[in-house]
């Protein structure tokens, strides 16, 4: 936890922004309860809301707390312990010091929220951002039945989230060195005959240690042409390229995402290490071009160009580059966008509404493959943090897809791109911060990246 003049002063902005946007009525806040896994005593991993820990700081299950736009006036809404909780969970701070150590000066007890809302509310709008989970989606229906989130505090709040604090940039470098740490970890564990599980369980090992734990569910598999692929049952066999997309979320709840692809052999196949060459030259080229006043829309599209020309270079794919880039022939090998926002959430926001979040009100998100998944487009400013993660895959059903619809004919060279079926997919990203006069990459070093990087590290 910050200390508590942060949360005192973000909500004060963040009132002032309401205001500003011409909003006056209260602004509602709910965080998260616990959930239970199969009984109600048997809970998954506490996880507090981001935006409730961005604005009041408190990691406990079951508050809630309300903001006047109009006088200024702040309710916690927490509960006491009674002697029941002091038996199984210990001792616990009072629900005064609590409010106080996040500059709180009124509280009242959890039970009696939905009373004061009705007793308060009488016509005036009640601001609540959308819920991130079930349980908040329900209480909110009981709370106020039929009220939609307000899209007025969602601007308002992601205005705030979107632009890093420079105690928030600490705290994202302490992650990305824990995810360099982690990462370390598990390319030093990749070895012919083991189970991608038992590598996945030494990294994560550092992000319970260390941190909070791990800020997604691991995606490490010799099958990176599936993007999110979550199984990890398969024995490390040689010749393969392994995808490992991983990250911290540190014990201040902030978040990691890098992603670095081994030759599991330790050295590169000619045929890896060509494909490999263009995602790394496109994870830098696309670096090169991250600076304020870019839209990252441009630096996604001006990637797949590059991506292009790396493929066109060995025969995949001919034409004229900038026309290969509008038809969207990019996408046939990079489904996803470049890059995403990071923070409290390692797709920061996301449960506020992607668009709302990537985009300037004067971008529309496309349709076409790739481009379409682009989830931050945004104009850069310094502040944002963002991610770099280009990557190539060759995903058989999705070839097969575009030959069979007739697309691509022009440019893809289908019959060569046959003898990819079995390659897999490569991705390199790495957790960026746009400056006044450019971008850094987060964290104090940066994982091996280019192929002799990676083989130096491998032999070590
Ligand atoms: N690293 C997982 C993702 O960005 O979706
Ligand atoms: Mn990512």
């Amino acid at each position: 936890m910050f200390a508590k003049e942060v949360y005192v002063r973000r909500r004060k902005t963040l009132i002032e922004k309401m205001r500003e946007a011409g909003q006056s009525g209260l602004v509602l806040f709910i965080g998260n309860a616990e959930a239970p896994a199969q009984y109600k005593d048997n809970c998954y991993k506490w996880r507090q809301d981001s935006s409730w820990l961005y604005y009041w700081g408190l990691d406990e299950p079951l508050m809630a707390a309300v903001l006047s736009i109009d006088s200024g006036e702040e309710i916690l809404f927490a509960d006491d312990v009674e002697i029941d909780d002091i038996i199984w969970m210990g001792p616990q701070p009072s629900v005064e010091s609590k409010a106080q150590s996040v500059g709180v000066s009124r509280h009242r007890p959890y039970g009696e929220l939905a009373g004061w809302l009705q007793e308060r509310v009488k016509g005036r709008p009640v601001h609540f951002l959308p819920p991130s989970r079930y349980f908040n989606t329900l209480k909110l229906q009981q709370l106020l039945p039929g009220e939609k989130p307000s899209e007025a505090l969602i601007k308002a709040v992601i205005s705030m989230r979107l632009i890093k604090e420079d105690i928030e940039v600490e705290a994202l470098d302490a992650a990305c060195d824990l995810g360099y740490e982690m990462h370390s970890v598990a390319r030093d564990s990749i070895q012919m005959g083991i189970v991608e599980q038992e590598i996945v369980g030494k990294m994560e090992a550092i992000a319970l240690a260390k941190g909070w734990g791990v800020s997604f569910p691991t995606i490490l598999t010799q099958h990176g042409e599936t993007l999110h692929n979550h199984g990890h049952a398969a024995v490390v066999e040689p010749g393969k390229l392994m995808v490992i997309d991983a990250g911290v979320e540190s014990n201040e709840h902030y978040a990691s995402d890098f992603t670095r692809t081994y030759p599991t052999s330790g050295k590169f196949t000619q045929k890896q290490r060509e494909i490999y060459q263009i995602v790394c030259d496109c994870n830098n080229y696309a670096f090169s071009l991250t600076k304020p006043g870019v839209t990252y829309r441009e630096v996604h599209l001006a990637t797949a160009r590059k991506m292009l020309e790396g493929l066109s270079a060995l025969g995949l794919v001919k034409g004229d580059l900038d026309e290969m880039v509008a038809k969207g022939i990019a996408g046939l090998f990079q489904p996803h966008g470049l890059g995403h926002n990071m923070g409290l959430d390692v797709h920061d926001m996301e449960d506020l509404g992607e668009n709302l979040v990537g985009y300037d009100p004067d971008q529309t998100r496309a349709k076409q493959l790739g481009l379409g998944s682009l989830r931050m487009a945004r104009c850069l400013v310094p502040g944002h943090v963002i991610t770099d993660e280009p990557g190539i895959y060759f995903i058989p059903a999705l070839i097969e897809k575009f030959k069979k619809e007739g697309l691509g004919y022009d440019f893809v060279n289908y019959t060569k791109l046959e003898q990819y079926y079995d390659f897999g997919g490569i991705r390199l990203e790495d957790d960026v911060l746009i400056t006044p006069t450019g971008a850094r990459r987060l964290g104090h070093h940066r994982l091996p990246i280019t192929p002799e990087e990676v083989e130096a590290a491998m032999a070590k």
